[in-house]
């Protein structure tokens, strides 16, 4: 089995115990930086993580819930078990699997599984992306129609109020999802058209930025410089189409 092939069992694997815990009042605990982790992220992350090493024993690992594990390989995959796991714990479906491989420090293959309408999203570097199975591209629209969204972390309350307040006049309108793989996803998939991710983490991200460009979206800092992997926590997703609209805004806001 190849990369994707892994990551996409794995993501399944993840989901259906996700799925089970789901609108079941599960048990939450509050984390240090005061997020929330239940039993369903800890299981999810495990099932991966075991799938992972059934295959790809050498490889190196980094976790949301468990860290890093590092090997002497050119391979690292990184993975958030369950990404929105506040909407999943108050019964609202917007949350997902996130597993990405990187080779040498570059996202080669990612997939992100949203459990709640069994939606998959897969891309290959170099091999564009699919949803489902169908290959998909960013959408064409303008920004009289775009819809966007923000993807902040906790450090970035303040950033996300101020660009949240001034978007008016630069999109159609914006949204606050709660799930940042899912952010990415719809900009790939052609749902919406753009996000702020403003300082999370790598997990948040990985996979869903390899699907973004292989759908033909444009990513760049929050100045406009072409972003890479790992540069930033800090960057704009889009169509391409809005993009300068979006950095227009970014400049309004600081
Ligand atoms: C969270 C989500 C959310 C973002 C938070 C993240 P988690 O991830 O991606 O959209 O705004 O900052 O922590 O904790 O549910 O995996
Ligand atoms: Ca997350
Ligand atoms: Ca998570």
């Amino acid at each position: 089995m190849n990369l994707l092939e892994v990551a996409t069992e794995a993501a399944k694997k993840a989901g259906a115990i996700i799925d089970g815990y789901f609108e079941t009042g599960i048990a939450r605990e509050v984390k240090d930086d005061k997020s929330f982790v239940t039993a369903a992220d800890k299981e999810a992350e495990a099932a991966i993580i075991s799938h992972i090493k059934k295959h790809f024993p050498d490889h190196s690992i980094l976790s949301e819930e468990s860290g890093a594990e590092t090997q002497n390989s050119a391979y690292q995959w990184i993975i958030d078990p369950l990404d929105g796991t506040a909407n999943f714990v108050n019964g609202i479906p917007l949350f997902a699997v996130s597993i990405a491989v990187l080779k040498d420090g570059v996202p080669v293959a990612g997939v992100i599984y949203q459990p709640v309408g069994d939606s998959l999203y897969t891309a290959e570097k170099g091999k564009g992306t699919f949803w489902n199975g169908k290959n998909v591209r960013v959408s064409d629209g303008d920004t009289e129609h775009a819809v966007i969204t923000f993807s902040p972390g906790k450090k970035a309350k303040n950033q996300l109020n101020t660009l949240f307040s001034k978007a008016e006049g630069f999109v159609k309108s914006k949204r606050y999802l709660g799930c940042a793989a899912l952010d990415l996803a719809y900009v790939a998939r052609g749902g919406t058209e753009g996000v702020f991710f403003l300082g999370l983490n790598k997990w948040d991200y990985a996979a869903g930025v390899l699907l973004v460009t292989e759908a033909g979206g444009m990513i760049t800092d929050c100045f406009g410089k072409p972003w890479v992997f790992g540069a930033s926590d800090y960057f704009i997703a889009s169509n391409g189409n809005i993009h300068d609209a979006l950095l227009k805004l970014a400049t309004v806001a600081r």
